[in-house]
């Protein structure tokens, strides 16, 4: 029987600790290579950040596995057993240019089940935390559960990408409900957006293009509390590849999902 109090725990002290080691990283020239894309950044800290909870949690749980976004551990096929799914820095492109607006993201799952959920937004010194089941929390004060919002009202998540010419969606499909909405918002960090409708600060988010690394934390939180988390297409998410990805409050889920969406079938 895994005693999930004593991994929360552990969790817990282990991001706090990272967070830390990242802040002191500001007053230091950081190394930053390129990825898929001149955009797409990495740095010493993403990697190191992932090698510290990798050896942290092989010494602790031998028997856990990891899918990191650095892919330092082995890569894995199925999520049997307990899976640490970690994004060390979500938000790389703010923490190299604006040393803010990044967070460790953290989704610990059984089974493909969410079991423990860890958004630190380490600047903000903000800890979002979910044990399933249990609860939501910020900084250990928990987040009521999600009201229903209507879009009119709702501030909602969206990337400028998703509603100009790109090879994933028509802009078409996404530009009304930016129009409709309150206001929409881009933070950088999907992790982060997530923890902010968690909280309430927002009330949906939607991309066409995510890992699970950046929402395998996010996902528990939000449902949790009574919101919603699918694809653009109205299915589950698969935590092994990359999906479209939407998460919101109830009935803003539901409004945009039927109104703007078409269910899916879009
Ligand atoms: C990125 C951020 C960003 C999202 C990208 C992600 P990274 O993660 O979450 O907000 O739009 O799709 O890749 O690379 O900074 O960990
Ligand atoms: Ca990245
Ligand atoms: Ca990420
Ligand atoms: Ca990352």
């Amino acid at each position: 029987m895994t005693n999930w109090l004593e991994v929360d725990t552990y969790a817990k002290e282990w991001i706090k600790e990272a967070g830390e080691r990242i802040k002191k990283s500001f007053s230091k020239k950081l190394l930053i290579e390129t990825k898929s894309n001149k955009n797409d950044l990495v740095t010493e800290i993403d990697k190191a950040t992932e090698e510290f909870f990798i050896q942290n949690i092989n010494k602790q749980y031998p028997s856990h596995r990891i899918l990191g976004e650095e892919g330092i551990s082995s890569s894995i096929e199925d999520l049997k057993g307990i899976v640490w799914i970690i994004d060390p820095i979500d938000g790389t492109m703010n923490f190299v240019h604006m040393q803010r607006d990044f967070a460790i993201s953290i989704g610990i799952y059984e089974d493909g089940v969410g079991k423990i959920g860890l958004i630190y937004d380490v600047v903000a010194d903000e800890l979002y935390h979910v044990v399933q089941g249990k609860g939501a929390y910020m900084n250990d004060m928990p987040l009521a559960p999600l009201k229903e919002t209507a879009v009119e009202e709702a501030i909602i998540g969206l990337n400028s990408t998703w509603v100009t010419e790109n090879k994933r969606i028509d802009p078409k499909i996404l530009a009304p409900l930016a129009r409709d909405a309150r206001g929409t918002r881009s933070f950088g960090s999907a992790c982060l957006e997530l923890a902010y409708i968690a909280s309430g600060r927002m009330d949906a988010y939607i991309t066409l293009r995510l890992s699970p690394w950046d929402y395998a934390a996010g996902k528990i939180m939000v449902e949790e509390l009574g919101g919603k988390v699918t694809s653009l297409r109205n299915e589950n998410l698969d935590l092994l590849t990359q999906n479209s990805f939407f998460a919101g409050k109830p009935g803003v889920h539901k409004e945009i999902m039927e109104k703007y969406l078409h269910n899916g079938e879009w």
